[in-house]
């Protein structure tokens, strides 16, 4: 399973890469307006800081705006990969861009049947958001489930995204699920390291050693 951020920020980004555990990153408009930077340096120091794979977002939402704003993010570098919404006009998007060789993660899925037919047209990515759902009082994991089942019984070769992660066990159970990727905010991330018994045990063996007064 992939590891990507979910963030435009920088310095999280370079904290992440330097881990040696982040392969992608995921952004959205709201992530890139609270960087409160000018969109293209953003997005250009972004693809050259991460190894894999950059969603980058467009903002039309009509079919001929998606695809110019699609071919415009494909071009800024190799490692973009554009995010549609799922919407009528998104889907049809997919099924053009990835026409022309442009790679689409479908964000905004909510359904099972949005997922489908994502799938369908063709999205190399569907990202389904388990926390919004959550939320709103439906089990979001229940929805990586079913996608992830049905892409497997049908033989689709979409990845599935698991995106809208707020807490450790829902990259637990996106693992368990079969999600080729999880997306997830940098506070996330630091919490998947850490364990308390982790803390109180070093501290023991550093006391030990301390007291034996040894060099290694
Ligand atoms: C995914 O690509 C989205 O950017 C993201 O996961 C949305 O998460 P949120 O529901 O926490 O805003």
């Amino acid at each position: 399973m992939k590891i990507f951020l979910d963030t435009a920020s920088v310095s999280e980004l370079k904290e992440g890469v330097a881990l040696g555990v982040v392969d992608g990153v995921t952004t959205n408009p709201s992530l890139i307006a609270k960087e409160k930077r000018p969109f293209r340096p953003l997005v250009e120091e972004i693809c050259a800081i991460v190894p894999g794979d950059v969603s980058l977002e467009v903002v039309a939402t009509d079919f001929e705006g998606m695809v110019k704003e699609g071919a415009e993010l494909a071009q800024i570098a190799p490692n973009v990969v554009v995010k549609c919404p799922l919407t009528k006009d998104g889907i049809r998007a997919v099924r053009f861009l990835t026409g022309k060789g442009i790679r689409v993660n479908q964000t905004l899925c909510f359904s099972a049947t949005q997922a489908l037919l994502s799938a369908k047209a063709g999205a190399y990515y569907i990202s389904p958001f388990l926390g919004r759902l959550d939320d709103i009082a439906h089990v979001g994991m229940d929805l990586v489930r079913d996608i992830c089942e049905i892409y497997r019984v049908q033989g689709f070769t979409t990845q599935v995204l698991a995106a809208s992660i707020r807490n450790p066990l829902h990259v637990v159970d996106a693992a368990k699920a079969g999600a080729h990727v999880v997306t997830m905010p940098f506070a996330v991330l630091e919490q998947l390291m850490k364990h308390p018994l982790t803390d109180l045990g070093l501290k023991k063996f550093l006391d030990d050693w301390a007291k034996l007064g040894a060099k290694i």
